[in-house]
């Protein structure tokens, strides 16, 4: 038995300025002094060697099976230990591969990570920004014998409509090891290949709505493409009707002081349940939680998550939390956190009045 990071032994991600096991090394604490990263791929350089990258892993494993902390991991907060069995860890193939080498998007969302937390100088650049080509990387990780049969393939980021080509040629060169493909998107441009997917393969598609209304879209993309939106979620849902292996997600990124009151959910809500979308899913922007986890939760926010989290109304639709953002331990303290009216409360049935 070995213990190894998870995301070591099973995820890879085409950032877009590196290759690496894992999103730690790329949002939460960039490095770029030190010579640990896995890959970073000269922007102008066709092919890229990636025998470097899985030479990097496998050395990195190894230090892992002798107890030893890669010095990539030292300090990592998202450190995931895993127990593998000596037959595995001869053979640690890839689980999880997440791509969002391209940062492209023509959409102004006030709250995007990719720009600046949404500073319109930030998008022009996340615009003209140069990217590596993956189509030869992934041809070299055919050779290689990576990639698990049935992993899954994310495909992130910026806005994957916004460069069909790359996103065709990624799907079909992943429907070979007959992965689950799960694919981000504003849903503002109708895509074939997604469009196929949904009809016939196996696919979650992630679609950022944020909102339930026209004006509220506006203020939160900051383009006018609502019923752009709404039209292909419309398309999209028909495709996946009769496909079981095909599921649409709709993504509300809560937003404090802008979306996060009951009207708005109601809206989104209204929108899932005329669509067919069973499946939503609640975030909330990561600045804001950085800088408000350990402070009083305002009231409106708490009324917003408890409604959510209670769901008596929209029974049909199972409403999750996005864990990643929004912790397990925040979620019970707004919960359980009482207001001034439950306080009066209790000290009434104390003291029976
Ligand atoms: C960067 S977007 C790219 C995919 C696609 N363009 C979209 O908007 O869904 C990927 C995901 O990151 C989330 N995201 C972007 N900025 C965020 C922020 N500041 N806090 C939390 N999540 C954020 C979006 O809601 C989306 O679900
Ligand atoms: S320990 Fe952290 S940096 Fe290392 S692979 Fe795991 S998540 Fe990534
Ligand atoms: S649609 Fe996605 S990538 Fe584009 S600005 Fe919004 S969050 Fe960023």
């Amino acid at each position: 038995m070995s213990i190894i990071c998870k995301y070591l032994a099973e995820e890879i991600h085409f950032a877009p300025t590196r290759i690496v096991p894992c999103g730690a090394n790329v949002w939460d604490r960039v490095r770029d002094d030190i010579d640990t990263y896995f890959l970073k791929p000269d922007i102008d350089q066709k092919g890229i060697d990636f025998d470097l990258y899985f030479n990097k892993r496998k050395e990195y494993i190894e230090q892992f099976k002798n107890g030893k902390t890669p010095e990539f991991c030292v300090n990592c907060e998202k450190y995931t230990p895993v127990n593998y069995n000596d037959d595995e860890c001869n053979e640690l193939k890839i689980k999880k591969i997440n791509i969002y080498n391209r940062t492209i998007c023509s959409c102004r969302c006030v709250y995007c990570c990719l720009a600046a937390f949404g500073k319109m100088d930030a998008f022009k650049k996340m615009n003209s920004d140069k990217n590596y080509d993956i189509n030869p990387i992934l041809k070299q990780i055919d050779d290689l014998h990576l990639i698990e049969e049935g992993s899954e393939i994310a495909i992130l980021g910026g806005e994957c409509s916004e460069y069909p080509d790359e996103l065709e040629n990624v799907v079909n060169w992943g429907k070979k090891y007959n992965p689950k493909f799960i694919i981000l998107s504003n849903g503002i441009i109708y895509n074939d290949t997604i469009a196929s997917l949904l009809s016939s393969g196996n696919i979650e598609l992630k679609i950022s709505l944020d909102c339930g209304s026209k004006a509220k879209h506006e203020q939160i993309k900051r383009v006018k493409a609502f019923d752009r939106v709404i039209q292909n979620l419309e398309n999209y849902s028909k495709k996946a009707e009769n496909n079981p292996n095909a599921q649409i997600q709709l993504r509300y990124l809560i937003l404090p002081k802008i979306n996060d009151n009951i009207q708005d959910v109601k809206n989104f809500l209204n929108i899932a349940r005329k669509y067919k979308i069973n499946t939503v899913v609640l975030s909330i922007e990561r600045e804001w939680m950085q800088d408000n986890n350990q402070k009083r939760v305002p009231s409106h926010l708490r009324k917003f998550i408890k409604f959510c989290a209670f769901n008596k109304e929209y029974k049909d639709i199972h409403i999750g939390f996005d864990k990643s953002h929004i912790w397990d331990w925040w979620l019970e303290k707004v919960l359980n956190e009482k207001t001034i009216f439950d306080k009066l409360k209790m000290f009434w049935n104390k003291n029976n009045f």
